[in-house]
């Protein structure tokens, strides 16, 4: 298996969660009521899955290798409109987090805010991840030979790995922290 067959796999993960998150988005505008307990699985679906675990991988490994190569001047600017899009998807996220909060304060008006935020994020990763399976991921493996692939893969496997531990790590630290005030 090439190392971009996960990455593939994970898109569409993220594609079915970005259709539940559409279809919350369509209630919030259409009936000024936001599911917030959605919206709240769905930021940490975004931000653990989508941005630390896809985006690391992405990034910390595939981006990092891929700088090494002396890639094409096509292929290094894709790449850094890649990682500039990433930094745009936590954007909104967090600004996702925000209009959630003011929505549970009691402001019904950012029910509009949320179903224009959340459309913005849908249509940015649909465009984002085409713009990888079709246009980055195959052509740049070109650079790797067969036993770069191969360790390629076993370090996404074990950036994986310790992504559990990391998740509820956090889990455990941000009560933590709540509890010191
Ligand atoms: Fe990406
Ligand atoms: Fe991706």
């Amino acid at each position: 298996m090439m190392p971009i067959g996960p990455l593939m796999t994970e898109h569409r993960l993220i594609e079915r969660m970005a259709k539940l998150l559409e279809g919350a988005a369509v209630n919030a505008g259409s009936e000024k009521r936001v599911d917030a307990v959605f919206i709240d699985r769905a930021v940490d679906f975004f931000r653990t899955y989508a941005d630390r675990t896809h985006h690391g991988k992405e990034e910390d490994i595939l981006f990092r290798e891929l700088e090494k190569k002396g890639l094409s001047e096509e292929h290094e600017r894709v790449m850094l409109e890649l990682v500039e899009e990433h930094r745009y998807a936590r954007r909104k996220v967090g600004m996702l987090v925000e209009a959630r909060e003011v929505y549970l304060a009691g402001d019904p008006g950012a029910a509009n805010e949320i179903e224009a935020i959340i459309m913005e994020l849908v249509g940015f990763y649909a465009a984002h991840i085409t713009k990888e399976d079709r246009h980055f991921f195959i052509p740049v493996m070109e650079y790797f030979n067969r036993d770069e692939q191969d360790a390629m893969l076993e370090e996404f496997r074990e950036f994986d790995r310790g992504m559990i531990h990391e998740k509820y790590r956090k889990v455990v630290e941000s009560y933590e922290d709540k509890k010191r005030g």
